[in-house]
């Protein structure tokens, strides 16, 4: 594949990825999210979904490439993909943090306005003590930081020079940690739909096969190392 095709291909994914937080700010704009009867509840449904959707995709694309060789460029564009998944699951942080546990965005931004900046510190110490309770009374929030902590270390870590610095070897192995994300953000979901509700069961689907399939090619690749061996084993009986 040419370098301009990588880069026309690396726009296109900008604006995939792009496209549902632009819809997002559409709907701010023209005011049907105020339409809308839960508006912070839509906005935090949205970026949880999306988080998710990207994760998946991030996860998809190494299993894709295995198919075939000609479909190895893909793997130029993982980065790109999982720092989109950050990108959301910040977005989905965000919105928890400033609009769901009531954060009063508008008297902060007044504070700032007449010259008070400490407003913004005193709202934030006013909804602090109920996020700290959450933390410690809700698992589907630990979980849910869980995988936002772990993506946050992968996006921090994502740099080439970092990646040289820490070496290829604990680099992989860092960022298998990926999974380990994914799996947090799908039984973040479901611990919070309520008993009975299987909206999740799609995206548990999707990883579902995504993490087989990484299995089924590691003991693929582990048979064909070990035939070798068998074949020197052979051999040597034939020998004696
Ligand atoms: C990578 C990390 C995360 C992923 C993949 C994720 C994903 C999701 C998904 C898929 C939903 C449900 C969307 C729907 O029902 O359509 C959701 C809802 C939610 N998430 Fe997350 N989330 C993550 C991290 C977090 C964090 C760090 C917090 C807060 C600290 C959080 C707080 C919430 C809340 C409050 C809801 C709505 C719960 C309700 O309906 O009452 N999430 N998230």
């Amino acid at each position: 594949m040419s370098k301009r095709s990588i880069i026309a291909l690396k726009f296109l994914l900008h604006l995939l990825c792009l496209a549902p937080f632009i819809y997002l700010l559409h709907l701010y704009r023209n005011g049907t999210l105020e339409l809308n009867p839960d508006p912070v509840n839509y906005i935090t449904h949205f970026t949880g979904d999306w988080t998710l959707y990207i994760l998946l995709a991030t996860l998809a694309i190494t299993p894709l490439r295995r198919l075939s060789p000609r479909i190895s460029f893909l793997i130029r564009f993982r980065r790109l993909i999982g720092l989109y998944a950050f990108f959301y699951a910040t977005l989905h942080l965000a919105t928890y943090v400033f609009l769901f546990s009531g954060y009063d965005i508008a008297t902060a931004l007044s504070g700032i306005r007449s010259g008070h900046p400490g407003e913004i510190i005193t709202q934030w110490k006013i909804i602090w003590p109920a996020i700290v309770d959450d933390l410690l009374k809700r698992r589907f929030i630990q979980v849910g930081l869980l995988a936002w902590v772990i993506l946050f270390l992968l996006a921090a870590t994502s740099p080439s020079f970092v990646m040289r610095a820490m070496g290829g070897k604990n680099w992989q192995r860092l960022h298998r940690l990926v999974y380990v994300a994914a799996i947090a953000g799908v039984i973040h979901f479901w611990w919070l739909v309520k008993t009975g509700v299987r909206t999740p069961w799609k995206d548990t689907a999707v990883l579902t096969v995504l993490l087989l399939a990484r299995i089924v090619y590691m003991v693929w690749k582990r048979s064909r190392k070990s035939k070798p061996a068998i074949k020197i084993n052979a051999a040597a009986v034939r020998a004696r």
